[in-house]
């Protein structure tokens, strides 16, 4: 087997990206460029993703990302041995945006094209940082998905838990919203808990002792909202220990859901000796979830994976070496008329 090297594209929210990733004959990968366009400035104002200032802001961003990724890779399409472009699910306009462009790089070039589950970009990151290759755990956590999934291999992931309402990053985005805080809310109400008290207001654990794995995060956020109306007008230590105690009834809850996953997936893999959690998204950043997470699989004797930030968030490095991982085991590439989907499980 050769090394391959695979071009990577990503817009299925608010992030332009693209990527060249090698995959090396020993199964093991190289990040040679990972360039991401942040479009936070143009939708702060909104507080939150606009689908359609998304849409244009690809269209105008992506081919320039694409030449500074490749530029910064050292490499040109001669040698790029494929093509990958999250295909869904995400925002559709986006999505067009992403995958008709690395269509018509595949036509000009004539390389194949992978059309890639951003979820799967997701799952997969662990084996390109980490070298894993034994079924792990995952924990998805971003703005649009709160998922723990078993990666067992490429292809090959079962599902869980998800959200039964609210995703984690939109409960954080929507308490920060209804406590006044400005968009994206995750690190604007962690740093404000970190001056607060958590255990000042009384607020619910949800699905605590529920035999099922599911999480759900919205009537959280309406016990914050009630608590926020009824101190009004909130002081800034009242939004500090409000931001705090939310904090606490989060990492309370995924403490405790997880920890039934952790059962499970021992009990299903009993020859892994000591499994791993690998956790994923934008709320992979939370310093509080972080700590949560690695005493929790400390005491159930796992290893606990948070790949560095940059490929928790939205990337394209993620889309190429989920390309990188079909092409190399000899997985068909799609055909030209290949339709993304904002909606594929
Ligand atoms: O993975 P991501 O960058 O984009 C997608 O949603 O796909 O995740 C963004 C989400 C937002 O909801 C944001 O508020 C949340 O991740 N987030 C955080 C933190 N940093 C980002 N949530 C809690 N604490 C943080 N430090
Ligand atoms: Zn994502």
């Amino acid at each position: 087997a050769n090394s391959i090297v695979v071009l990577g594209i990503e817009t299925s929210c608010d992030e332009t990206a693209a990527s060249l990733v090698r995959r090396n004959p020993d199964g093991s990968g190289d990040i040679l460029s990972n360039v991401v366009l942040s479009q936070l400035d143009e939708h702060a104002p909104f507080g939150g993703v606009v689908p359609e200032i998304a849409a244009r802001a690809h269209v105008e961003a992506l081919d320039g990302i694409i030449s500074q990724a490749l530029a910064r890779a050292e490499t040109t399409f001669d040698d790029v041995d494929a093509i990958a472009a999250t295909s869904g699910p995400g925002l559709i306009g986006g999505l067009i945006v992403g995958l008709m462009t690395g269509k018509a790089i595949a036509a000009a070039t004539g390389k194949p094209l992978y059309a890639v589950n951003h979820l799967e970009g997701h799952a997969l990151t662990a084996r390109l940082t980490d070298g894993i290759r034994d079924p792990y755990l995952l924990l998805l956590v971003s703005g649009g998905h709160t998922q723990l999934l078993v990666v067992a291999g490429v292809g090959d992931y079962r599902r869980l838990a998800t959200t039964i309402d609210d995703a984690l990053g939109e409960a954080f985005d929507k308490t920060a919203k209804l406590l006044g805080l400005p968009y994206p809310g995750g690190p604007e109400v962690e740093r404000r808990a970190a001056s607060g008290n958590p255990l000042r207001f009384d607020l619910p654990r949800p699905m605590r002792g529920e035999e099922r794995l599911d999480f759900s995060f919205s009537g959280l956020k309406t016990a914050v909202r009630q608590q926020a109306a009824k101190h009004a007008p909130l002081s800034e230590e009242d939004v500090a220990d409000l931001c705090a105690s939310f904090q606490k009834a989060v990492t309370d809850t995924l403490e405790e859901r997880l920890s039934r996953g952790l059962e499970r997936f021992r009990a299903d893999f009993p020859e892994i000796d000591t499994p791993a959690l690998v956790v994923a998204g934008g709320v992979a950043a939370n310093r509080a979830i972080r700590t949560a997470l690695a005493s929790l699989t400390d005491r159930h004797g796992f290893r606990l994976i948070a790949a560095p930030i940059e490929l928790c968030t939205d990337n394209a490095a993620m889309i190429a070496w989920a390309g990188a991982e079909r092409l190399a085991l000899g997985l068909p590439a799609v055909t030209d008329d290949v339709a993304p989907r904002s909606r594929w499980p």
